[in-house]
């Protein structure tokens, strides 16, 4: 196990994470997970919730790190990880009754958070719950010291990436359908948003 790709920050947030989740998931039969990175959260959280039908996506260019965990993982509510990129078009995969993401938005460029809700817009059917894990900005202010030093070394590695402004995000999610259910506070200044469309 010591040798499968790992995150720390993965490994401190995942029991926060899914503390929220076993509330907002617990009426739903499949996740399709964006941007899954080493497979941590899947595995962990499929392992958690055995009602899920887990669907783990990466950047193809990045499955071999997510596949390795995925292979060793013990259970069969995990499928095995496709490539998503979400600017695909189509997109890979259908849009099942609930959706995953952590740390990815701001990675991915606006442009890119556009196109994933814009997709949601169109292929998300009724009752659809959507959960997005990461740090956001409030009002046009950083939440911590913390997060302002995050986003200038973000910005340095690529400028494309920047933390994002909740209330944009939270505007693109209302046009694709999406309302605001929940906005839960995580430890290191993160966090969990969950939006539902329909019903
Ligand atoms: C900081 S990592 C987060 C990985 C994992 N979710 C976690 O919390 O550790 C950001 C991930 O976003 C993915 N990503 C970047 N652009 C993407 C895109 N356009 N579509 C899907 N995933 C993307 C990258 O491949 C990377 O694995």
């Amino acid at each position: 196990m010591d040798s499968l790709p790992f995150s720390q920050s993965c490994e401190n947030n995942k029991a926060p994470i899914l503390e929220v989740l076993r509330e907002d998931f617990a009426d739903r039969r499949q996740v399709l997970e964006i941007a899954s990175g080493t497979g941590q959260h899947a595995c962990h959280f499929a392992a958690n919730m055995p009602w899920l039908t887990w669907q783990p996506t990466e950047l193809a260019d990045s499955l071999p790190v997510l596949r390795p965990r995925c292979v060793a993982y013990d259970g069969d509510n995990l499928l095995t990880p496709t490539a998503l990129d979400v600017r695909d078009d189509p997109w890979p995969v259908a849009v099942p009754d609930a959706l995953f993401s952590a740390n990815s938005l701001h990675i991915m460029a606006w442009s890119a958070v556009e196109i994933l809700f814009a997709t949601l817009g169109v292929n998300a059917g009724n009752d659809v719950i959507l959960a997005v894990y990461g740090p956001f900005n409030y009002d046009g202010q950083y939440t911590s010291d913390s997060n302002a030093r995050f986003d200038a070394w973000l910005g340095q590695r690529d400028p494309v990436s920047a933390i994002r402004d909740f209330e944009r995000v939270d505007e693109l999610a209302a046009a694709a359908g999406f309302a605001l259910q929940g906005d839960n506070a995580l430890p290191a200044n993160n966090r969990l948003l969950v939006w539902r469309k329909g019903i």
